[in-house]
């Protein structure tokens, strides 16, 4: 317990239209940069690589705790709102037991990093072409294998994927719900952690576990909250405030960010059923003016932190950490 109270000043979201829901909460002696946070463990040559100059990649991971919060819903939409305002976006759908963004998107998956991992195709084929140019890595339980491929593997994965790194802006990972290995994983090798909650006791108790896993077994001190499904701004900081209290007392080192929310709408449901993205079929409706809003949240927390080399950073960490996650 650090005793400290949550100090709520607003972070520096760019063109926000609801500066309510933007907030922050700092606990704890003080905040580690994004760059000397713990990662997985790194070593051979690939480790020392130092990163290239370039333009930067942002590697965030969207996740939740409980399951069924609207991860995979806003992670797609939010790809195509970064999209819509000229960032180049691919989605790692890390979801390995419910793969989805592809049924969201209604386009059906012919390979996967498994047929990567076998030297059978490229990344590039592997790599679905969704609306507005974004790209979707789809999901495969391949971290197993990732752990366990050669050096000439990981040297083509580096090879093959910083290809990209001039056609990327943003990495988003849609991770499964839970707390489990794959997960802790996931958000150790990404540099910054988007938390999707509701407002429902069972989901801030599990983001928070979540929260609480990355922090004191992981030494990850920065993370985006936004609720999803509330009623609006005041519902939402109420989350946030939640979260923040238990935050403030039990952890420490710790940085929380309010992203803004997204409402309950039905056209999320709706857009489901029709297997065609909310942010595309109902480009004014709520939820997706929300979206473009923590797109643009998201576009104004640039840091140096997050600067060139973050795709290299994240692929030294991905072919090299050790799986001592749990
Ligand atoms: N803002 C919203 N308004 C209304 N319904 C929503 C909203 N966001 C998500 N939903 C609904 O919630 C359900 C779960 O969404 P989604 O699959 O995106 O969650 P998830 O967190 O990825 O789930 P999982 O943990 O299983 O991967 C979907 O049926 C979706 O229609
Ligand atoms: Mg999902």
């Amino acid at each position: 317990m650090n005793g400290k109270k949550p100090a709520n000043t607003p972070g520096p979201a760019a063109g926000k239209t609801e500066p309510v829901t933007s907030g922050t909460v700092k606990t704890g002696p003080s905040k580690l940069p994004a760059s000397q946070v713990s990662a997985p463990r790194t070593a051979g040559p690939q480790a020392a690589k130092p990163a290239p100059a370039g333009k930067p990649v942002r590697v965030i991971t969207v996740s939740s705790g409980k399951g069924g919060v609207g991860k995979s819903n806003i992670t797609l939409a939010l790809a195509l709102a970064l999209a819509g305002l000229g960032r180049k976006v691919l989605i790692w759908d890390a979801d390995l037991g419910l793969a989805n963004t592809d049924v969201l998107l209604g386009i059906r998956t012919k390979a996967t990093i498994h047929h990567w991992l076998k030297g059978e195709k490229s990344l590039r084929e592997i790599i679905i072409k969704g609306p507005k140019g974004i790209n979707i890595l789809p999901a495969a339980s391949g971290i197993l294998e990732l752990n366990e491929i050669s050096e000439a593997q990981k040297a083509r994965l580096i090879a093959e994927f910083e290809q990209w790194q001039e056609e990327l802006d943003f990495l988003l990972i849609d991770t499964a719900a839970g707390i489990g290995p794959n997960v802790i994983f996931f958000n150790l090798v990404a540099q910054e952690h988007l938390v999707i909650l509701n407002n429902e006791p069972t989901s801030i108790t599990d983001a928070y576990a979540l929260i609480k896993a990355l922090n004191t077994k992981h030494k990850q001190s920065g993370f985006y909250l936004l609720p999803n499904m509330v009623a609006g701004p005041k519902e939402a900081r109420a989350v946030f405030e939640l979260m923040s209290n238990v935050a403030g007392q039990y952890l420490t080192s710790v940085s929380l960010d309010l992203a803004g929310f997204i409402p309950y709408d039905e056209v999320v449901p709706a857009s489901v059923r029709k297997q065609t993205p909310f942010y595309i079929l109902y480009p004014d409706s709520p939820a997706s003016l929300q979206v473009t809003e923590v797109a643009r949240y998201l576009i104004g927390r640039e840091s140096p932190a997050f600067g060139a080399g973050g795709l290299v950073l994240f692929l030294n960490r991905l072919v090299n950490a050790e799986r001592a996650v749990d």
